[in-house]
Order: C-alpha cells, then structure tokens, then sequence
C-alpha cells in the first residue's frame, strides 16, 4: 500500500518560526510581533513615559514641518510620499496637514505589514483628511519596493520613521537602503528617522518600562504561534529581557525561558524543548550617532543633505538624498 503524502506547502511566517526555534541560539523576527494585539501593543508602547521616541519625533516634526514642506515640495510639482511601516500614522499626520493646508499636491501611499493597521489609518484620514489622496498597500519593506519602482515620473518622498530601520543589523540596512537607492531618482528624499545613542539607562528604560506593555509586546510573538499555529507556549515562563550596549548601540530583546520545558506546534508537527534560561532573540532596535548614519548612507550610495534633532539630542529625522 502506498502511503498517502498530504502535501504541505509552508507560508513564510510557518518556515521562519521553524527556522528560528530549530536553530542555535534561538531567534524569532520582530516583524511578527504585529498582528492585531500585537498592533495595540505597540500603540500603548508609543503612549508609555518611557518610551521617548515617538514624543521625539512628534516634536522635530512638529517643529520643522514648514522646512520639511518647503524642502519636499521644491519644484512645485505634484509628488509621491511613501510611508514605510506607516503604523498609525500620528506623527506623519503632522506633516500630511501642514502639506495639505499649503495646498501641496501630493498622493501618500501608506505601506505596513499589518492590514488592520491600514485600515485603521485609512478610516482616520477619511475622517481627520478627507482631501489627501490616500493609497494604502499592504506588504513587507520588500514589498514596497515594488511601489518605489512604480514609474510614471512623479518626484518620490520616501518617509521611513520611528527609527523602523534599527530593527536591522547594519548589513542588513545598507541592503535595504541600497535596493531603495536604486529606485530613486536626484529629486527624490528618504527622510529617515533615528534614534540617536544616548544615557544607556534611558534606552534600558525604553525597553523595560515599569508597566510590563512592553514585556508583553515581546511575548505576544509567542501568544501568537500558539493561535495561529496551535502550539502551547506558556507565556508565563519566559521573561522578557533586554539588554543594551553603548558600545554598538544595540538593544536586544530576548525571552527567556526560566524551567526546562517543551513547546509542541501542532501545525508544524515540532516539538522544541528548553533547557532552563535558554534563550529566545527576538528584536534588535539599533541606536545611531552622526558618524554611524552617514557612513550607512554612504555604503549605500546616499548623501546626508539635511538633518533635524529635538531639542535633547535624543533623535534625529534625516534627508538622504541619492548621491550619484
Ligand atoms: C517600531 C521597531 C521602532 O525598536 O523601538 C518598541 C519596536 N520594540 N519597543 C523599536 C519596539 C520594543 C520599535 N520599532
């Protein structure tokens, strides 16, 4: 008797969950952090004392959006913004009405992996924005490239804020912003948000706040497989921890896994067993100064043409533009 194979085509999220507990040490991506729970979770991140960076970014923005404006808007021709990881677009808000009240010309084009996220910023621009051409895309950083190649002439701002890109190893970043350099044209901008490497207490606070939210956050990649992939994570014997190093500027998050224990993923037909306080690595959210930015813009064929702090030094928004 031949026996029956039933063929079983992972998606990606699937592969890289395999990939990730089976390797050694451990590693899950912070891109999966972000489904519906895990969307608010970030939200109420944004909201936390601690959690300095969107409040930095909302002032620069807040503070700069007429030599923002003025700046983009150079020629008087009708442009793109491009928003990577959009989220749920309270900062970006600032600049869309500065933008709109000068009667700029504009379409945005909001790109994040969550669709809910989408929609929530779609049905609040309908409401707050009603005359901004809004195009929203769902999809990977990859996958906006894609849109960033889209032809038709239009001059392109490329927004990629809330230092989104710490999430990447440098190596990893200078490939990403190359791919995006490659697509760009002399008029075009990044405007690229980072945050700025600071009292190493400061950032361990960022990522440790009192209130657990962000322990949660971190445990919701966990909450997560077990709903969509039917395994039995107990999220209670892991902790979450985080580490930084003024050195590189890296902050890491891992979860920890405090018994020995075995996780069975039903859908995945695997069973990952833990020795007591082994490890999962989950985020890496990098921290920049002046000379790390301007050598990952020039790895990756860019120049800092402008650049706006707030008023600590905490963070800084910068304009890229193609060098060559
Ligand atoms: C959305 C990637 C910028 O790394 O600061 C917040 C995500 N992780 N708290 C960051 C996050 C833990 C955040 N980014």
């Amino acid at each position: 008797m031949q026996e029956t194979i039933t063929p079983t085509i992972e998606t990606q999220f699937e592969k890289e969950i395999r990939q990730g507990l089976t390797d050694f040490p451990k590693h899950l991506s912070s891109k999966y952090f972000y489904d519906e729970k895990g969307d608010a979770l970030f939200q109420a991140i944004m909201k936390m004392p601690e959690y300095y960076l969107t409040d930095c970014e909302f002032d620069i923005l807040t503070q700069y959006q007429s030599e923002i404006g003025t700046l983009f808007s150079s020629d008087n021709k009708p442009f793109k913004l491009i928003e990577l990881g959009a989220g749920d677009g309270k900062k970006t808000k600032i600049l869309l009405k500065y933008f709109s009240d000068q009667n700029y010309k504009f379409k945005y084009q909001p790109i994040d992996i969550s669709q809910s996220v989408l929609n929530g910023l779609k049905k609040s621009l309908s409401e707050e924005l009603p005359q901004i051409n809004t195009v929203p895309k769902q999809g990977t950083y990859f996958e906006a490239l894609k849109e960033i190649n889209d032809e038709n002439g239009t001059r392109k701002v490329i927004l990629f804020l809330g230092s989104n890109i710490g999430n990447l190893l440098h190596k990893q970043a200078i490939e990403f912003l190359k791919s995006v350099q490659e697509l760009m044209h002399k008029n075009d901008f990044l405007f690229l948000g980072c945050d700025l490497k600071k009292n190493p207490q400061t950032i361990l606070d960022a990522y440790n706040d009192k209130a657990g939210i962000t322990a949660k956050f971190n445990k919701n990649i966990l909450a997560r497989i077990n709903s969509e992939l039917d395994a039995n994570f107990d999220l209670g014997a892991f902790r979450h921890w985080e580490v930084y190093d003024p050195e590189t500027g890296t902050a890491k998050s891992f979860l920890v896994s405090e018994i020995a224990q075995t996780v069975r993923i039903e859908k995945l037909n695997l069973e990952i067993s833990f020795s007591p306080w082994e490890t999962i690595h989950t985020e890496i959210s990098q921290k920049y100064d002046d000379a790390t930015v301007k050598w990952l813009a020039e790895q990756s064929g860019f120049e800092i043409y402008e650049q706006y702090a707030d008023k600590n030094n905490y963070y800084k928004n910068y304009v890229l533009r193609t060098a060559r």
